[in-house]
């Protein structure tokens, strides 16, 4: 049998969709996910739309005796590291809790994969780790200057993974840089449950959509973009999840070190996201425009190159894509997986 790939944080929403293109490769899985922000209900999803469902262990990656015996009793060839906390407000507002989720559970990860011999990882990052260069358009070499602590704890995983290469040569780390992730599975059987009010655009759109909110503000309407509304690189989360198996791929052929940005390149404003998401919908979005939102910026958008060179990817789905899938799986799903 073929050794098994590690998907930390595999019943959230981006580890979902990679769980389900990995099964579709014949790679087993094994996931190890604390079900802090996911549902077991995800493994079922998973088991339908493949046809096989993938070993589960719910536990923590900051449980170190727990990581042992599952890589005792697992052959782990690499991991694909999603577990972690991600949301930039409850970040500024319990900052020990997400030092200690994000980098400290890494650290154990890392120390037990060590301890087992795995030395392939490839890891979430996030566009966030540039914070406001004072440009758009972020290429791989944008200096690293997080503005919060959720971006912080994504920049210190990736200097413990810098270091540790260094030291080490024999790890193989991919560190993979996420832009705006929305978008569902084609199936409408998987897709993004937020709990509470969500914070990122797309699950307030949908959630407006299928009558849970009643309007959307839309953050600032005064910032320097064509339509005054805020512009970022939104992804389908099927192309997200394709570029961890382009990136696998890259490592198990014997590539060390690959930091990638993953985006389209092509930024949408608020407004043209708004009126994207009501042709594909045919539903209404009222909204009302809003202070701005603290810490956002105006734009920013992938320099996807590097990802073409590097993986032989880049994104396939636009954003009708984008949002005739987020509305499939909010319409078959109005209160998510519970
Ligand atoms: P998600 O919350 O849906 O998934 C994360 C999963 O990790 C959840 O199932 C949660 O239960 C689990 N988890 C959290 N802490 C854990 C711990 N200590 N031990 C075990 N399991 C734990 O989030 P997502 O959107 O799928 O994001 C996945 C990864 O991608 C995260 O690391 C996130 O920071 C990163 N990322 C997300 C975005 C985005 O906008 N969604 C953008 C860039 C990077
Ligand atoms: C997008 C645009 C808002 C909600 C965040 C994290 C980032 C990454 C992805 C993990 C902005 C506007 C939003 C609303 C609005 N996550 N907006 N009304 O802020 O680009 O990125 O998620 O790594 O770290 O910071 O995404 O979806 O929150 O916002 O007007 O109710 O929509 O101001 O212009 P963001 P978002």
């Amino acid at each position: 049998m073929k050794p098994f790939i590690l998907v930390t944080g595999g019943t959230g929403y981006i580890g979902s969709h990679t769980v389900i293109q990995l099964q579709q490769k014949e790679y087993p899985v094994v996931i190890l996910d604390n079900l802090s922000n996911s549902s077991p209900v995800v493994l079922d999803r998973i088991a339908s739309i493949t046809g096989n469902r993938p070993a589960f262990v719910e536990g923590d990656i900051r449980d170190r005796d727990l990581v042992r015996q599952l890589f005792r009793d697992y052959a782990v060839s690499d991991v694909i590291h999603f577990a972690g906390l991600k949301a930039v407000g409850e970040g500024e507002a319990e900052p020990l809790r997400y030092y200690d989720n994000n980098v400290s559970g890494s650290l154990a990860l890392f120390q037990e994969m060590e301890a087992a011999g795995v030395f392939s990882i490839i890891f979430s990052s996030s566009a966030t780790v540039y914070g406001n260069p004072g440009y758009s358009r972020f290429t791989e070499e944008t200096p690293l200057n997080p503005v919060n602590v959720y971006g912080d704890t994504k920049k210190m995983v990736e200097d413990i993974l810098r270091a540790a290469k260094r030291a080490q040569p024999v790890w193989q780390v991919a560190l993979l840089r996420y832009f705006n992730p929305v978008g569902a599975h084609v199936s409408g059987m998987i897709g993004e449950d937020p709990a509470g009010i969500p914070n990122n655009l797309m699950p307030f759109i949908t959630q407006v959509a299928v009558g849970k909110r009643e309007k959307l503000s839309v953050f600032g309407n005064d910032w320097p973009t064509p339509d005054g509304t805020g512009r970022r690189d939104y992804i389908h989360v099927e192309d997200l999840a394709s570029a961890h198996l382009a990136a696998l791929n890259k490592l198990q052929g014997g590539e060390s070190f690959l930091t990638v940005n993953v985006g389209t390149g092509r930024p949408y404003s608020v407004l043209e996201m708004v009126a994207a998401f009501e042709k594909a919908s045919g539903k209404t979005i009222p909204y009302q425009f809003a202070a701005r939102r603290a810490g956002d910026i105006a734009e920013c958008y992938a320099d996807p190159a590097l990802a073409k060179t590097l993986l032989g990817w880049q994104a396939q789905h636009d954003v009708n894509r984008m949002c005739a899938d987020s509305w499939r799986w909010q319409k078959n799903n109005p209160v998510g997986y519970e």
